[in-house]
Formats: structure tokens, C-alpha cells, sequence
């Protein structure tokens, strides 16, 4: 199969049922996203899909095939941080850190749909994230910030 992946195309060789969190991981080493739950509750493996925020560990690779997936690296551009990494740091978010790229990628998915949410839509684009850390303050204040 072939998949795009953060601008490149990507040959993978995976099962077509394998979920894309797996093949991301085991198979293309982008290890950015995060394992937690498996079960599409906590958000630590959230990608983006033609711009939109999905639990990767849910979503199986053979139903991916046509979209644009970003993960957490493929924010980065010539060197730069997106704008929601460098909120995030300048806020500084992060605890344990396990979250954070799943987090991001929620944040970036939410900010591309609507450049400047309410507090209660950031709460409720950002509710299937789980912080164990309870960063989740923070994490509202990043999200202004990188709005701004
Ligand atoms: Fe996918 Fe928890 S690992 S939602």
C-alpha cells in the first residue's frame, strides 16, 4: 500500500486491518504518536487526516490510502516549529510530555477549522484528550496563545 505521509509518499507493507497508529510506529518509525489506550479514548496517538483529527489507533491502514496524514513530525517546517508547538512551549504545557503530541495534533486540527475558538470550544474540540498530568489549563492557554 501506498500512503502520504506528512508531504511524502510512503510505501508500507503492513496487513490492510493493521491499525495506522501501528504501521506509523512499527513499520515507518514515526514514533511521535503515542500508544495509551488502544481503544480510541485518550487521544495520545491523534493524527491528522486531510486535516481533520483521528484517533489512529482506530482508524485501520487500508481506509487511508487517498488522505494526507500528518503526524507530529511532519508539523515542522524548515526548521521551524508549527505555531501550536511553540505556544505550547512558551506556555510551557508540558509534564510528563506523553500527551503532548497527541495534543497538538488535536489543537492543530481544531485551529485549521476555526482559527479562533471560544474557551468552550477549545475545551470541547480538546474533551478525547486525556492528560493524566491534569495539564489541562495550560493547555487551553496554549491553544489561545497559538490562536492569537
Ligand atoms: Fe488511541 Fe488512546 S491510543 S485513543
Amino acid at each position: 500500500m501506498e500512503l502520504h505521509i506528512n508531504g511524502v509518499k510512503r510505501t508500507v507493507w503492513s496487513a490492510s486491518d493493521t491499525s495506522l497508529l501501528q504501521v506509523l510506529r512499527d513499520e515507518l518509525d514515526l514514533t511521535g504518536s503515542k500508544y495509551g489506550c488502544g481503544e480510541g479514548q485518550c487521544g495520545a496517538c491523534t493524527v491528522l487526516l486531510d486535516g481533520v483529527a483521528v484517533r489512529s489507533c482506530r482508524v485501520p491502514v487500508k481506509g487511508v490510502q487517498n488522505k494526507q496524514i500528518t503526524t507530529i513530525e511532519g508539523l515542522e517546517k524548515n526548521g521551524q516549529l508549527h505555531p501550536v508547538q511553540e505556544a505550547f512551549l512558551k506556555v510551557d504545557v508540558f509534564q510528563c510530555g506523553y500527551c503532548a503530541p497527541g495534543m497538538i495534533m488535536s489543537a492543530v486540527g481544531l485551529l485549521q477549522h476555526n482559527a479562533n475558538p471560544t474557551e468552550e470550544q477549545i475545551i470541547g474540540a480538546m474533551n478525547g484528550n486525556i492528560c493524566r498530568c491534569g495539564t489541562y489549563p495550560r493547555i487551553v492557554r496554549a491553544i489561545q496563545e497559538a490562536a492569537k
